[in-house]
């Protein structure tokens, strides 16, 4: 592996900084955790270090979001799928968490608070600027080793990213080491047409990526999903209303500039379902009414996407394409997932909610690979370099030349 893993390490007595990803759904009433297995991901690299001192730290939501909380209910969670004592400490940089991680024992684990409570944590660095940063050159002289495990924000070159990695000796943890291998092991073998179902509501960022993964010739095919094909429905003029979102007219004039690029790689939805009064109503996206909530893809789409999907040597699915918790509008999320569990194609599914998805219908063997990251596996797909990546690899040029 071209980056060092806990294997390289040992870590015994150490302090250790290790950087997960605990980003999940979040319910807007109760601020609740819906969905937990990042927690579940997070958790893994914990058995490797059971002698050691542990301080993890992850963000979650984003500042003036409705899934931006504290991580207290994260310690829960972690605690019981752990059996282990979680100690939550709510500070990041100050004297507390400082006094918290200078009087822990081995075998302790410590959970920091959300890290973009820190300003810093919002910005983007480079290696060297980051690891000047506050929360860095307060935090990095208490910890021997920094391990990174946050594969989904690997293409976020935040401090917590890219700066301890920057000044410590570092590795990666056990979630990034079996994405990066699998992930590399999959992409020098795939064929194409590669087939993209794609999803999600990080709008902005996934219209960047496609354009990355068409460019990369990794999408021949797009089949649009979610908030994402209502946003390429009105850049085609088949819905006249706004839908609402934040930056719309913005984001509505790239899909219609992507469209003009690349006429014949992507396809919306012809029809999808609303609830109306309670009930799955499936209209043609034409008779949409300002009202209605799209909240899944109707049966003549699914149709039109599953002959994509079975006729692809490559599909990557990433983001639901309905609102699937509900039984009602389960239809197009549940019918292309068995449609690319048994497909012949090479296939990697992506996203907390798929994969929960997957668990759900008892698909996840049929999957080549499902990946907990969103973004961050678009990005990594059209080959770029993830500063995540990068830092784990300038550090094991640093280890390996000592
Ligand atoms: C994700 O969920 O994709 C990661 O946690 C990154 O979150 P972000 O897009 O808010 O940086």
């Amino acid at each position: 592996m071209r980056i060092l893993t806990l294997d390289d390490f040992e870590t015994k007595g150490k302090t250790v900084f290790l950087r997960v990803d605990m980003n999940c759904p979040i319910d807007p009433v109760t601020m609740k955790i819906i969905e937990t297995s990042r927690i579940r991901e997070s958790a893994e690299s914990l058995k490797d270090l059971q002698g050691s001192k542990v301080v993890i730290a992850s963000h979650q939501g984003r500042v003036g979001n409705k899934d931006y909380t504290g991580m207290e209910n994260h310690a829960k969670v972690l605690e019981q799928i752990l059996g282990r004592k979680i100690k939550y400490v709510e500070d990041i940089i100050g004297t507390e968490a400082q006094r918290e991680i200078k009087n822990m024992k081995d075998g302790d684990i410590l959970l920091l608070d959300n890290l973009r409570l820190c300003a810093e944590e919002n910005y983007e660095f480079s290696p060297s600027d980051a690891s000047k940063t506050i929360m860095v050159s307060r935090l990095s002289k208490l910890f021997d080793l920094c391990v990174l495990d946050s594969f989904p924000s690997s293409h976020r070159a935040h401090p917590s990213i890219v700066g301890f990695a920057h000044v410590l000796p570092s590795c990666a943890g056990r979630l990034v080491e079996r994405e990066v291998r699998k992930l590399d092991e999959i992409l020098t073998v795939t064929k194409g047409p590669h087939v993209v179902v794609l999803g999600g509501s990080k709008v902005v960022d996934r219209l960047e990526a496609i354009k990355e993964l068409i460019i990369s010739g990794r999408a021949d095919q797009v089949l649009l999903t979610g908030v994402i094909a209502n946003v390429f429905m009105r850049a085609q003029g088949r819905v006249k209303f706004p839908l609402g979102i934040k930056r719309e007219e913005e984001i509505v004039a790239k899909a219609h500039s992507l469209i003009g690029e690349h006429p014949d790689v992507f396809s919306v939805p012809v029809d999808i379902a609303v609830d109306r009064n309670g009930k799955r109503v499936e209209i043609d996206v034409r008779e949409l009414a300002k009202d209605d909530q799209i909240l899944d893809l109707g049966p003549k789409t699914v149709e039109y996407y599953l002959k994509s999907i079975q006729s692809a040597g490559t599909v990557f699915m990433s983001g639901p394409a309905g609102f699937f918790e509900n039984e009602n509008f389960k239809f197009g999320t549940e019918s292309l997932l068995v449609g690319v569990a048994n497909s012949f194609a090479t296939t990697i599914v992506s996203g907390g909610h798929l994969t929960a998805a997957l668990k759900r219908y008892g698909l996840e063997a049929k999957i080549n690979h499902i990946s907990t990251a969103g973004g961050a596996l678009v990005l990594y797909l059209t080959g770029a370099k993830l500063p995540m990546i990068q830092v784990l690899e300038e550090a094991a040029v640093r280890y390996r030349s000592k």
